[in-house]
């Protein structure tokens, strides 16, 4: 199913893709007041399985937590609606989408009085940054736009409003000719894509800016932790410097739409020798294994349809 088709929950329920309308002046559509995640369904051997689907709800109420925004809904009752979604558009491999938002009522800054809605929307969605992204890599171009500083626009909040300062950088890049933007934090230091968590590896060791550092604390990026200590390979948090990235021996981005893409070139310099490192290499095929169910799944991150 692409966009366009089939069914959309909608407040708890079911309606045709084209009925899932809200009003022009709703506060969201206005001032960003919206939460969301966005998660894969794999086909795996044994069917098919949502990747994580209890913690990118939990992550969806800790971003309408910081935005006072209470949800209708149990987190149980989202991951069956979720899962639901999946089954009633008949999708076996697919991209969803659960998000909340703030309604119709009052025009004013202040969100509190106007409603929250939820909804969940699945569709299908290939590879991010091209089918040949994932073995040839992307290459990126760090932003001349930074990330928002410290305690302005919460960024450990998925939020819509974060993704203005994400499409100014993405568009910046697009249009320079590069896959992606790497974006600094506003004290120079790395801090992640427009929409991916970034590591670089080093001697054999992985690094990535710590939470503090103005990211999105990804699931994938979580992933990336869990699979290199199973693989017996050192990673560290750590500040880094934008030099740090020319002369990484490897780089890449994670994500739940990027997944694991090796970045092989940044601001047309080439990482280590411009191809896919042998360290992004393991992660990445231990990452597919799990999600494509060929890798048992010790840590309990598939969730059957
Ligand atoms: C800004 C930003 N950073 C990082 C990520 C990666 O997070 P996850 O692995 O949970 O998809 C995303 C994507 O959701 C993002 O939008």
């Amino acid at each position: 199913m692409t966009l366009g088709q089939g069914k959309i929950w909608y407040d708890g329920k079911f309606v045709d893709w084209n009925n899932a309308t809200t009003h022009v002046l709703s506060h969201v559509i206005h001032y960003g007041s919206s939460v969301f995640e966005s998660m894969r369904c794999y086909k795996t051997k044994k069917g098919s399985a949502i990747f994580r689907v209890a913690d990118h709800v939990d992550r969806l109420f800790d971003s309408a937590k910081i935005y006072r925004m209470p949800l209708p809904f149990s987190p149980d009752e989202l991951c069956q609606a979720i899962l639901e979604t999946v089954r009633v558009n008949k999708l076996e491999e697919c991209y969803v989408r659960p998000f909340a938002f703030r309604g119709y009522g009052n025009m004013g800054v202040n969100p509190l009085s106007n409603p929250v809605h939820v909804a969940i929307a699945a569709w299908d969605w290939g590879k991010y940054l091209g089918d040949e992204a994932l073995e040839k890599g992307a290459s990126a171009k760090v932003s001349s736009w930074n990330k928002s500083a410290p305690n302005t626009i919460p960024s450990l909040a998925k939020a819509g409003g974060n993704y203005l300062n994400a499409q100014l950088a993405k568009m910046e890049a697009v249009q320079e000719g590069f896959d992606e933007a790497i974006v600094l934090d506003v004290f120079g230091y790395v801090c992640e894509g427009s929409a991916e968590n970034i590591f670089i590896v080093r001697n054999g060791v992985i690094f990535t800016p710590p939470t503090s550092a103005s990211i999105l604390a990804g699931m994938t990026r979580h992933c990336v932790f869990v699979i290199a200590k199973d693989l017996s390979i050192r990673i560290e948090q750590h500040l880094l410097p934008r030099e740090a990235l020319y002369i990484a021996d490897e780089i890449f981005f994670s994500g739940t739409a990027a997944e694991i893409t090796p970045v092989t070139a940044v601001d047309k310099i080439p990482i280590g020798d411009g191809k896919r490192g042998p360290i992004t290499t393991q992660i990445q095929k231990h990452f597919f294994g799990i999600v494509q169910g060929e890798i048992e799944d010790t840590h309990a991150w598939l969730t059957y349809i």
